[in-house]
Parts: C-alpha cells; sequence; structure tokens
C-alpha cells in the first residue's frame, strides 16, 4: 500500500510532549501492521504567532489540503488571548475541512477512577455536530453603549447538516451496540429543535436495526451522571454536543485520556485528530503529560485511515498501560512520567 500523508501540529506546551510521544506508539504499531504514515511537521503555534504575528502562514490551510489526516497537539500559551489560538487555526481547519463530525469516545478503563461511584462499565461515544447550529456567525448588536442596547445570534439548522450528522450517529451505532439517544430542547426552542428532531426521526426510520430515543438535554445531563452506562452513541447538535462531551469526559475519570477526531467522513478534506485537553501549561516542560488521550486519538486517525487492525492493537498498549499502577501517570494518581508510559505502550507493541 502506498503511504499516507500525516501532517503534524504539535502546538504549544504539552502538545508537543504527547505528539512525539504519540509518534513513538503510532510508529510501533504501524511497522507491527505494515502501515507506512508520511509525516510532515508545521511550527504553527502561539510561539509562532509570538514572533511572526499569525499561528499559522497565510495559505496555511492550502497547505493541509493534500494531505490525508491532520494531527494536533493543543495550542495555546499564556499571554496569547484564547480566542487567537482558536479562531487562528482550529476553527478555520475545522470549516475549511468541512469536518461536520466532532467525535468523542467515553470510556472508564480498568485502572482508572471515575469520580462517580459504580462507573465502571461505562463506553460510549458523543457524536457531535461541528459546523453548524448554535455557533454561527449570523447575527449582531445594536444601539451598542445605549440603555436599549441589545444581541442577537441566530441559529442554523439545515436538513443536510442533521441529517449528515444522524446518519453518521446511526451507522456508528450499527457496529457497535445499536443504540442511539438524541439530545434536544424541542419542548422550549420551538423551531430549531423540533425540526432537529423531525430529521433525526426521519434517519432513525432508515435505521430500523438501531433502537432510537430521544432526551432533552436537561434529562440527559442527569443521566450522564446517574446511569452513565446506558449510553452508547449520544448525539447533539453543536452547543448540546460541545457540553455533552465535557461532561462525559469527567465522567470517564481524567482529561489526560480524552480523545477526539473532527471528521470530514465524505473523505473529501483532510480530517484532524487531537486529545481534548489544552496545552496544560502548569505541567508544561516536566516530562510528566499524560500521552493517552494523545495515543488514543492517534487510534481513531490509524481506523479512518483504514488500519483497523492497528488501531485496535494501540488501543489494546494503552489498555494495558493503563491497568497497572506503575504506568500511570500523576492525573491518574500514578507517579510514571510521559517517557515511562510511552515505552510501555511501545515494548506491548512490540
Ligand atoms: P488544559 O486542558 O490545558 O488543562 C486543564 C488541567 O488539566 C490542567 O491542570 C492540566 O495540567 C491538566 N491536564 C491537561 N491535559 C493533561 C494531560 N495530558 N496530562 C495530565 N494533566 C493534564 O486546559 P486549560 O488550562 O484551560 O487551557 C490551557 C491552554 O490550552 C489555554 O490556552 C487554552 O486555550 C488551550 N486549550 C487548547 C485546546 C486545543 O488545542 N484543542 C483545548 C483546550 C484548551
Ligand atoms: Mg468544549
Amino acid at each position: 500500500m502506498t503511504s499516507q500523508k500525516i501532517a503534524v501540529i504539535p502546538g504549544d506546551g504539552i502538545g508537543t510532549e504527547v505528539v512525539s510521544a504519540a509518534r513513538e506508539v503510532l510508529d510501533a504499531g504501524c511497522a507491527k501492521h505494515g502501515v507506512t504514515l508520511e509525516y510532515t511537521e508545521f511550527d504553527w503555534s502561539c510561539r509562532r504567532y509570538e514572533e511572526q504575528g499569525a499561528m499559522m502562514p497565510p495559505d496555511g490551510l492550502e497547505r493541509l489540503r493534500g494531505f490525508d489526516a491532520i494531527f494536533l497537539g493543543a495550542v495555546g500559551w499564556p499571554g496569547v488571548p484564547d480566542h487567537v489560538s482558536l479562531w487562528g487555526l482550529l476553527i478555520p481547519i475545522r470549516r475549511t475541512f468541512r469536518q461536520y463530525v466532532n467525535l468523542r469516545p467515553i470510556r472508564v478503563f480498568d485502572g482508572v477512577q471515575s469520580p462517580l461511584r459504580g462507573a465502571e462499565h461505562v463506553d460510549f461515544v458523543v457524536v457531535r455536530e461541528n459546523v453548524e447550529g448554535e455557533y454561527s456567525e449570523v447575527g449582531g448588536r445594536v444601539n451598542r453603549g445605549f440603555p436599549d442596547e441589545a444581541a442577537i445570534q441566530e441559529s442554523i439548522f439545515t436538513r443536510v447538516g442533521v441529517s449528515r450528522i444522524a446518519d453518521f450517529a446511526f451507522d456508528l451505532a450499527a457496529s457497535r451496540r445499536g443504540y442511539v439517544t438524541s439530545a434536544t430542547k424541542s419542548n422550549g426552542i420551538v423551531h430549531t429543535l423540533p425540526f432537529w428532531d423531525e430529521v433525526v426521526a426521519e434517519r432513525a426510520a432508515q435505521h430500523p436495526d438501531v433502537r432510537f430515543d430521544s432526551e432533552h438535554i436537561d434529562a440527559l445531563a442527569a443521566k450522564f451522571v446517574l446511569q452513565p452506562e446506558r449510553f452508547d452513541v449520544v448525539v447533539g447538535s453543536n452547543l448540546f454536543g460541545d457540553i455533552l462531551s465535557d461532561l462525559a469526559a469527567a465522567v470517564a475519570g481524567s482529561i489526560g485520556i480524552a480523545p477526539s477526531a473532527n471528521l470530514d467522513p465524505t473523505k473529501q478534506h483532510p480530517s484532524m485528530f487531537e486529545p481534548v485537553h489544552g496545552s496544560a501549561p502548569d505541567i508544561a516542560g516536566q516530562g510528566v503529560a499524560n500521552p493517552v488521550g494523545a495515543v488514543w486519538s492517534a487510534a481513531l486517525m490509524l481506523e479512518h485511515l483504514g488500519h483497523a487492525a492497528a488501531a485496535a492493537d494501540v488501543v489494546a498498549a494503552m489498555e494495558a498501560t493503563l491497568a497497572k499502577p506503575e504506568t500511570r501517570t500523576a492525573d491518574l494518581g500514578g507517579t510514571a512520567k510521559t517517557a515511562d508510559v510511552t515505552a510501555a505502550m511501545v515494548a506491548h507493541l512490540r
């Protein structure tokens, strides 16, 4: 098989540390399964912003276009406003490459303590709509500075947008335990969310093999805490999915293990894979960051690129190291360094 091309953006802080750790694990997994990936590294980051005035060069998006996937660490650094790092890099990538699915798997692994009692069988995926919905640029402010100042923010829900995210969720559930929960609030938000419900129900009818229900977001948030093991695939709009995925990551025990994929399932554009966590300036440079979130993201990338066996092997290496106290990092109550955990995963794969 010809090699696939990966753009690597380590970013800032522990982004660079977990990306080099994940690269070692990827190399071991790929070598074992005869997969060849070809990496090109980009120094786009807040460091670059401070030196050159922009997170990425003007033709940055065009340079990424030809890659099969993008692997990102984290961006953000004190002194650079967070909206600069977000809107200067991540959001343009997600929107230009029509990465309309944000995928966040959640599992409570053996050896990882959930803050919830009795949550050891939690294993579900949040599928967040990633390019429309509540996060739109449509709206504005009037009467600035006067007592009657007002702000209006429009939500955009399209039939195409809701159908494709629902289809993705149903197809994913069909490959798992066959159960989709749709997040809604059609009792309170009377235009967009009844439309969401209608379109999702239409798509559900096309997937009779998958069990389906719909829950209001407030009740659903409570069930994430009270019965997290009942979920398989949870699909939500941009805002609902954003909040639910952070809640779910908290249920799973540490932000250091949470992965994410920003997918263009049509594969017309590169998809982007990144751990959920940020650049963690508080622990950067100490060699103590948990590399598991980045490694799991790399496994999602392997799967998207068509290497399911290699991906499963990388996940097995993660499971094995998490199960042993001596290969857990400080965020999981252990004393292992990033390099120790990485070496253990590599050894497991050899
Ligand atoms: P953060 O995720 O970087 O850190 C939150 C807390 O979790 C910190 O105490 C940190 O030490 C800990 N932590 C995070 N990842 C860890 C890991 N792998 N192992 C062990 N501990 C870990 O979030 P924070 O502090 O709110 O943001 C820091 C910077 O990162 C900001 O500039 C923010 O904008 C940026 N950020 C970037 C993201 C991205 O690139 N996608 C996502 C979230 C934040
Ligand atoms: Mg969020």
